[in-house]
């Protein structure tokens, strides 16, 4: 293929990117959108700040334009993210107990029930997991209504919608380690006791490049029966073009790691203010980082 979707979609895979609604008026990013990506995520749009600013009040204006204007080009969309300890509303942030855990699940319900035949995937529970050693829950207002929470979440989620896949998304967690290896064990729970979830995102925010287990990594989740999809990849450092290229090979190794999405479109684009960790440049031209990204793709 020409182009980062066309040859993703050879191994039956999507290429995507995260887009912001504050940019589709910019022509030029728009137009490397279109000629290069067949997936979207909203960068921020479907967050629970954006889509439920006041409780039970729901506001789906710019995740509409973002998903409206996806579909109607054939691009997929995915769903991020549906509960996170971050870029929640306010009237949330207070919230704890019963009347926490009610309202989340009406969110899940209520924007996965919008979103149905819309999303192809969401990330159900987003960066739940701690970082450092401990391998366990990270502390939050949504932890502290009680460690079943991630999975009232998906059971919420699969009822809303029964054609999304449900996934768990997190950072960190890219190489074999104590974070990694938490996610696995609840994965493995969850698909030992039925609890719905079809799919791990594996965020990629890396610098260099992945780490030597990556693809081991990956293939382990794979191994639960679950996908596994790269989600929010970029890359700072000097081995940026290599680094993109191992990203692309791993997921290729691997039967059920169904498409990347990178996080942003030029460097002028990302929230790595200064790193450049994009495809292309602040003018939108192709860098040599997206030149390897292309040749992984098509298997060179
Ligand atoms: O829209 C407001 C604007 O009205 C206001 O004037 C301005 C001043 O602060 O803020 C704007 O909102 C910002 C928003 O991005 C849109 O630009 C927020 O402050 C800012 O915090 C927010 O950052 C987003 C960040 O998530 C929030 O945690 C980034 O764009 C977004 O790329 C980032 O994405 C996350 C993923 O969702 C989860 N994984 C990590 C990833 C990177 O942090």
């Amino acid at each position: 293929g020409t182009t980062l979707g066309a040859s993703a979609a050879e191994s039956g895979r999507y290429f995507g990117a995260a887009i912001a609604a504050g940019r589709l008026s910019d022509s030029v990013y728009t137009g490397i959108l279109d000629r290069e990506f067949n997936s979207v995520t909203a960068e921020n749009e479907m967050k629970w700040d954006a889509t439920e600013p006041s409780q039970n009040s729901f506001n789906y204006s710019r995740g509409d334009q973002i998903a409206n204007r996806a579909l109607a080009r054939g691009q997929k969309v995915r769903g991020h993210a549906l509960l996170w300890h971050q870029q929640q509303p306010g009237w949330a942030q207070g919230m704890s107990g019963t009347a926490l855990r009610n309202a989340a699940i009406n969110h899940v319900t209520k924007v996965a029930t919008y979103y149905r035949g819309k999303v192809f995937a969401w990330d159900v529970v987003n960066e739940a997991f701690a970082d450092g050693g401990s391998g366990g829950r990270r502390d939050s207002n949504l932890q502290r209504t009680g460690n079943d929470w991630i999975e009232a979440a998906f059971r919420a989620a699969r009822a809303a919608d029964p054609t999304a896949k449900l996934c768990y998304n997190d950072y960190n967690t890219d190489g074999i380690n104590a974070k990694s290896t938490g996610v696995y064990n609840m994965v493995r729970d969850f698909r030992s006791r039925g609890v719905p979830i079809d799919c791990v995102g594996f965020q990629s925010h890396l610098t260099n490049g992945p780490p030597s287990d990556y693809q081991a990594n990956l293939q382990r989740f794979a191994d639960l029966g679950v996908d596994v999809q790269i989600t929010e990849l970029d890359i700072a450092g000097s081995s940026q073009a290599n680094g993109f290229a191992s990203v692309v090979r791993a997921c290729k190794a691997i039967a059920r790691c169904t498409g990347i999405t990178v996080w942003g479109i030029r460097d002028s684009d990302s929230w790595r203010t200064g790193e450049n960790p994009l495809l292309f440049d602040n003018s939108g031209n192709k860098k040599a980082a997206y030149t390897s990204t292309l040749n992984a793709l098509n298997g060179s």
